[in-house]
């Protein structure tokens, strides 16, 4: 699952430091990290390494610092980044768009505040590398920005301000990437989660409805964990975003490369497009950091069904997760 994403370990000067790591990108980030042979911490919530164990074995998850603590807590933050002696920090801690309508001061302070936090040790530990995630929602945080509004986007949209501000005042510079629908194994919520789910049914041999239809972005998990580590193989300068959707196609043509793999289980697509641009260019980006391993959709979805029919025979994974 990670040998395409393996990277130079002598292009990284210490550890790295990946917040949110026990998501779904952070899961790849920190596999593919240790899987290259570079130090690797990270810092979560919990020590619930469910999405991790996915990727790695627990020898391989060893060698990966893990620290407990909330992002929105200034000193905590900074700690955990002396503490393992952090050269770099890829921040992906945050609350995806249905957790920041549910508690939107949660979602402020850890998508706002946690953004300003890793800055700010940064700026006082003198951490030159940062690499941290915004999202295409930001673009409903614009006008005309052809998407629809979201607290989760003006926070993000927010953090990209922060990022600006910090790369101006005080030479902490940064870059920010603005990835559309991941997919892959370890994604298992968030509004456009449900690409992933038909995978996992079609592994499964569920019935399964993707809620939404029309053209989507398929960013898969370990392209994106690779460009966000491509970000901080190098020191940047500026606070630079970049747009990265992966592949530009409907659900439908996803659905159509799944029912060619499992023919007998029922998969649809019904519901409105998802009101995200989703059309814009990696190209930026790619150019930008000098290039990462790009991920065509039959392989992408072969990859993630071959992965979850290995999970779900292993039980790591659960059937009735669908
Ligand atoms: N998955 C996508 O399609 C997508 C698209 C655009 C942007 N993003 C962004 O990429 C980043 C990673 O996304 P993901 O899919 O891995 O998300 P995820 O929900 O799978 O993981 C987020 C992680 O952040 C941690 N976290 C949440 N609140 C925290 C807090 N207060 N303190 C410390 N840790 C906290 C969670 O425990 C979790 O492990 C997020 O910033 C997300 O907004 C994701």
């Amino acid at each position: 699952m990670l040998d395409r994403f393996l990277v130079d370990a002598g292009r990284l000067p210490g550890p790295v430091l990946v917040t949110g790591a026990g998501g779904c990108i952070g899961s790849w980030v920190i596999a593919t990290l240790v899987r290259s042979g570079v130090p690797v911490a990270a810092f979560d919530l919990t020590e619930d390494t469910r999405r991790p164990r996915l990727l790695l074995s627990d020898a391989e998850l060893a060698h990966v610092r893990w620290m407990t603590g909330d992002i929105a807590d200034t000193a905590a933050v900074r700690q955990a980044a002396e503490r393992c002696g952090a050269r770099a920090i890829i921040h992906l801690a945050a609350l995806q768009v249905p957790f920041c309508k549910a508690d939107p001061v949660a979602g402020a302070r850890a998508n706002v505040v946690g953004t300003v936090n890793v800055f700010e040790a940064a700026r006082a530990l003198g951490i030159t590398r940062i690499a941290y995630a915004s999202s295409v929602a930001a673009y409903g945080a614009l006008e005309d920005g052809g998407a629809m509004p979201t607290l989760y986007g003006a926070y993000k949209y927010c953090d990209e301000q922060i990022a600006k501000v910090y790369s101006v005042d005080w030479g902490i510079h940064s870059l920010g990437i603005r990835p559309g629908v991941v997919y892959g194994v370890g994604r298992d919520q968030g509004l456009t989660s449900k690409t992933t789910t038909a995978i996992l049914a079609a592994a499964a041999g569920r019935p399964y409805d993707v809620p939404f239809s029309g053209p989507v972005s398929w960013l898969y998990t370990g392209e994106v964990a690779a460009a966000f580590i491509a970000a901080v193989a190098q020191e940047r300068s500026g606070s630079p975003v970049f747009d990265m959707n992966g592949v530009y196609a409907p659900v439908e043509d996803g659905i159509a490369i799944l029912r060619s793999i499992a023919p007998d289980t029922a998969l649809s697509v019904s519901g409105e497009a998802l009101a995200f641009p989703m059309d814009r260019s990696d190209l930026p980006l790619h150019d930008y950091v000098g290039g990462y391993p790009r991920v065509s959709l039959e392989e992408g979805i072969t990859w993630a069904y071959t992965s979850f029919r290995s999970l779900l025979d292993r039980g790591l994974v659960k059937a009735d997760s669908v």
